[in-house]
């Protein structure tokens, strides 16, 4: 099994239960997802959106609320149906696919949203990402990411160590016990200034005690 499958399979798996990360009883931690959200909303106004992964599709569903077009995409059917499944406030296009090979013309989307991928995708594949993005980004669209520090994770949070490419493998496990290692990669501010700058000018780089956000302009 590689890396991708296991994400595949745990997620398949999560989907009915996934959307319960956002409403953990810890407040502070849930102010950063709200601060972010309000900033999420502001950044989409008047834009076409591409979110992607969607998942159970929490930031599509913000970026529904002020954007002018919406397209939500993942690879698996048990999230599109989840996300689907929810009131948005303007209709929205949902696509099945794999974001390694995204199916949009070029120049499609103002901005492109991530929540919550950057740190499963695997290290050795960040420049095909970002090449990817840029292609169907108009040219002065932005990225927008949303990920976790290692406090999201809570006190457990062990590492069942690095791959040859320094992936962070680490157990997650569903509400009934099943276990996965999966790749879950956390990054120092400075660590994602270098990732990203490469490829992006950085406009926004907010980094919380529980979440890191990004506002990215391809270069
Ligand atoms: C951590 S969740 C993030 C969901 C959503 N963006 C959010 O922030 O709530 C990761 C998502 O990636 C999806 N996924 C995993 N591998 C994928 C791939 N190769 N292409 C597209 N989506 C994928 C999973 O189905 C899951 O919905």
């Amino acid at each position: 099994m590689t890396s991708d499958d296991n994400i595949r399979d745990y997620y398949r798996q999560r989907a009915a239960e996934y959307e319960q990360i956002y409403y953990r009883d810890i407040p502070k931690r849930r102010q950063e997802i709200a601060d972010e959200e309000t900033r999420l909303k502001e950044l989409t106004k008047g834009k076409t959106v591409l979110d992607t992964p969607c998942g159970t599709g929490y930031w599509t569903y913000a970026a529904s609320q002020t954007a002018k077009a919406v397209v939500a995409s993942d690879l698996l059917p048990e999230m599109i149906t989840e996300a689907a499944a929810k009131p948005y406030p303007q209709p929205v296009q949902f696509v099945l696919s794999d974001l390694h090979h995204l199916p949009f013309a070029d120049g499609s989307f103002d901005i492109i949203t991530l929540g919550f991928w950057l740190s499963h995708h695997r290290r050795q594949d960040f420049e095909n990402l970002f090449r990817s993005l840029g292609r169907i980004i108009k040219a002065d669209g932005l990225v927008w990411m949303i990920d976790n520090n290692p406090p999201a994770e809570g006190p457990g949070n062990h590492s069942e160590g690095t791959d040859k490419f320094g992936n962070n493998l680490k157990k997650r496990f569903l509400n009934d016990g099943r276990e996965y290692v999966i790749i879950k990669n956390y990054f120092s501010e400075n660590e994602l200034r270098k990732i990203f700058s490469s490829f992006f000018t950085i406009q926004r780089l907010t980094f919380g005690n529980y979440y890191w956000s990004a506002v990215l302009a391809m270069k």
